[in-house]
């Protein structure tokens, strides 16, 4: 969908859908354009003053103007409640509408701003992810609806004399953040048999192939073996397809010794291995890839963004497949680090493969670490689809995190890392044990981790519950959300301020 700043009068504008924003205490749209449709506008809303509330929809019918078919009015509640997450999911909740209308150009007024919290900017940078992200549908197996019911152009049109440059440069940052969220739930919500490391590493070619400040390698499982990458391997021997640590580095300051590592869990198909999963929502376990795809999409879209800031995205990717060679319970395996890990479940696949990247951010120079991961039902369960599960190490880099988070609408949820929970890790035979237990889960799998950061400061995501959702809601569309490429983007912006500083 192509985006457009465009301050040409509004009956000039061509589109199917005008969509005009209502507060609670505000005309929020251009009276100028309430009188170019004779006041139609005033007068539907003294009629029903109810389509002022938040994510009320009404379409006014009528041939106001040339070129008009039908104005979408979006209620958006009380102005003093607007948050920018409020803008987001009105607008998806409208595009929506608009499109199963079979609109195909869609205007929008921006509605004004008077408060700091919430600028032209702000507002039209959530109004460009609402749309992007809320319009968003995967047809790559669909034979027949490809084509049609595309929205293809959102012309957003400010009020009064806006500088125009400045808010088409905050739409185009937000398209590019919203664009590469959409492309990491593509990876996500494509099957297993199609989304195999392979693939993973030929998209993550295809990216640094195109900029010059990405620099990727990708290592084969000869590689790894040379390496002593004993734990991703573990979980690596029972699959046919051959596993792939992809490696990409971004480096936007050279001036800096600071070197950020994502690391994405890329399991692209988990069967729990021998200790099988009920075949029950197996199928759902093609998105063990969720914290892989999030970070090979933040990767892409800082590479257009140019951030002034090193990051580093280690991405272990395999399948956990049962087999006659495959990882068995009980067996004991080495880690890169060199620590012994007893298995008690192949289940507990993740981990592994998260303790390798882990050892070979640190021997690449990584300063600070965020993982993510599908790693645990247990933080289904304790968060549901709503908030990340976050454990750290090191409080004022999981404060950053949260922050960021914070202010793109992601919710995430800090857990205790309570030297205590440690005890579920200590295995009879061998240095640590790939399970705790039922008990604490998601937590005892985050200190897991913690054991191959040797005090790096270190922040785990948990998104076995946000990586995906069931129905739509709000900007997210049933299926992969995308979740948490927007706060690592976030996080990697906020990062450069400071390096500029
Ligand atoms: N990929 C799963 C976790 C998961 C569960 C993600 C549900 C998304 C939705 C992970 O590899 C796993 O199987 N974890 C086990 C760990 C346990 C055996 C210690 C789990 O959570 O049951
Ligand atoms: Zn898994
Ligand atoms: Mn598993």
């Amino acid at each position: 969908m192509n985006i457009e700043v465009c301050n040409k009068p509004i009956t000039e504008i061509v589109c199917d859908t005008l969509i005009i924003c209502l507060c609670d205490d505000l005309n929020s749209f251009d009276k100028t354009s309430d009188s170019a449709f004779n006041h139609l506008i005033t007068e539907f809303i003294r009629t029903k003053p109810a389509s002022k509330r938040y994510h009320e929809i009404n379409f006014i019918n009528a041939w106001l103007a040339e070129g008009y078919k039908q104005i979408l009015l979006l209620g958006l509640g009380n102005k003093s409640d607007l948050t920018s997450e409020k803008i987001r999911s009105a607008y998806a909740v409208a595009i929506r509408t608009a499109r199963k209308a079979g609109s195909k150009i869609i205007a929008a007024i921006l509605p004004e701003s008077d408060s700091n919290q919430l600028t032209a900017e702000n507002i039209i940078a959530n109004i460009t992810e609402g749309t992007l992200l809320g319009s968003y549908q995967f047809l790559y197996y669909k034979t027949e609806q490809k084509e049609s019911k595309q929205i293809e152009r959102l012309i957003i049109v400010p009020a009064g004399n806006a500088d125009l440059r400045i808010l088409e440069q905050a739409a185009n940052t937000a398209k590019i953040i919203a664009d590469s969220v959409n492309f990491a739930r593509d990876l996500v919500n494509h099957p297993a048999c199609y989304m195999t490391p392979t693939k993973l590493a030929e998209y993550a070619t295809e990216i640094a192939n195109q900029e010059s400040m990405l620099e990727l390698s990708v290592l084969s499982l000869q590689q790894m073996q040379e390496l002593n990458m004993g734990a991703i391997l573990a979980v690596a021997q029972g699959s046919t397809q051959p596993p792939k640590m992809l490696v990409l580095k971004y480096t936007g300051d050279t001036d800096s010794s600071e070197l950020i590592a994502y690391i994405g869990k890329g399991i692209t198909f988990d069967s729990g291995g021998i200790s099988l999963k009920p075949s029950n929502n197996m199928h759902e376990m093609k998105g063990d890839m969720a914290g892989a795809a999030s970070v090979l999409a933040t990767m892409k879209a800082l590479s257009k963004l140019k951030p002034k800031v090193n990051i580093i995205a280690i991405i272990p990717c395999t399948e956990n497949m049962p087999s006659g060679c495959a990882l068995k319970p009980g067996d004991v395996i080495k880690s890169m680090d060199g620590y012994t890990i007893e298995i008690i479940t192949t289940d507990a696949e993740g981990r592994l493969l998260l303790a390798d990247a882990v050892t070979y951010a640190k021997k690449l120079g990584a300063t600070k670490i965020v993982d993510i991961a599908t790693l645990t039902g247990a933080c289904v369960v304790a968060l549901g689809s709503i908030a990340s599960g976050l454990i750290t190490n090191h409080q004022p880099w999981c404060q950053q995190i949260l922050a960021a988070a914070d202010s793109c609408g992601e919710k995430m949820w800090q857990l205790p890392a309570f030297e205590e929970y440690k005890e579920q890790i200590k295995s009879d035979i061998a240095d640590l044990k790939n399970s705790g237990g039922r008990m604490a889960g998601t937590i005892t799998a985050g200190l897991f981790i913690e054991k191959f950061t040797h005090n790096t400061p270190w922040v785990h995501i948990d998104i076995a519950g946000t990586s995906d959702t069931s129905a739509d809601r709000n900007y997210h569309v049933k299926g992969a959300t995308g979740v948490p490429v927007r706060t690592l983007i976030q996080l990697a912006i906020n990062q450069a301020r400071k390096n500029e500083d």
